[in-house]
């Protein structure tokens, strides 16, 4: 059975790969930062007869990832898809020349770092063939020529495709797969009523990036199950 780990996957896109993955006969670990929401997102996907596991994970601290990590090698010795989902665009950052301090470090280590962070700490179950996907977001892209749009978070969204980039070199040559995936504009807490897609549509892309066997790309960014530009 192959293996997946989702992270902020209590609401939202995360919960709902999580969901598709369950059924798709991927053994599943549900992360989230607080452990009751995290609980009651796991029982609400067992109760409806399926079986995933939960971690407690928060993304922007170290100590959290290696407790878990230390936990999930009790477990396994490969992971196959590692999802790197979680991600904040905090209000109140919305000025780039009077954002706080705080806030400004708080959206890159759980948008850019955090994801980084994780990843080394799973390096070792990593294989030939295992996939890092770090859910990033339009609002990144930087070639077509930025808006402004929630500046912190977009910047963040581009130092994750960088880390991306990086990762994807750095892990080449063990045969991991490493790509960014923007889901649109998702129906969720952070998207908002007015979105134009559904949590469904939103997990298509990570869902077949984690799932199609002939899949071999790295070092990409892709939206629609296709590679657009950075
Ligand atoms: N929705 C969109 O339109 C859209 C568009 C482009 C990209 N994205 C990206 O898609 C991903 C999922 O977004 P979403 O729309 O599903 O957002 P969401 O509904 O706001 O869910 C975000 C999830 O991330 C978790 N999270 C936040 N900080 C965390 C931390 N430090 N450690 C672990 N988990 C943490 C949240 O947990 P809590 O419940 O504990 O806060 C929540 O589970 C994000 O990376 C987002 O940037 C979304």
């Amino acid at each position: 059975m192959k293996t997946a780990l989702v992270t902020g996957a209590n609401r939202g896109i995360g919960f709902e790969i999580v969901r598709q993955l369950a059924d798709r006969d991927f053994a599943v670990w549900l992360t989230a930062r607080n452990k009751k929401r995290g609980t009651e997102a796991l029982l609400e996907l067992k109760n409806q007869g399926r079986s995933i596991r939960f971690l407690e994970l928060d993304v922007s601290d170290t100590e959290s990832i290696a407790n878990a990590v230390k936990s999930l090698k009790g477990d396994i010795n490969r992971l196959d898809v590692l999802i790197n989902n979680a991600g904040i665009n905090p209000k109140g950052s919305d000025n780039i020349l009077s954002v706080p301090a705080d806030k400004l470090e708080e959206t890159f280590r759980i948008n850019s770092i955090g994801p980084l962070w994780l990843t080394q700490a799973c390096e070792s179950l990593l294989i030939s063939g295992s996939r890092v996907i770090n859910i990033s977001s339009g609002a990144g892209e930087i070639c077509n020529g930025m808006g402004s749009y929630s500046p912190v978070y977009s910047a963040s969204k581009t130092a994750l495709n960088a880390i991306t980039c990086q990762l994807a070199h750095g892990l080449r040559a063990k045969g991991v797969l490493v790509n960014a995936v923007c889901p649109g504009w998702v129906r969720t807490d952070m998207g908002g009523a007015g979105a134009t897609r559904s949590v469904e549509k939103g997990a298509e892309t990570p869902v077949w990036m984690a799932t199609d066997p002939g899949f071999s790309e790295t070092g990409k960014f892709f939206r629609d199950m296709k590679a657009v530009s950075w």
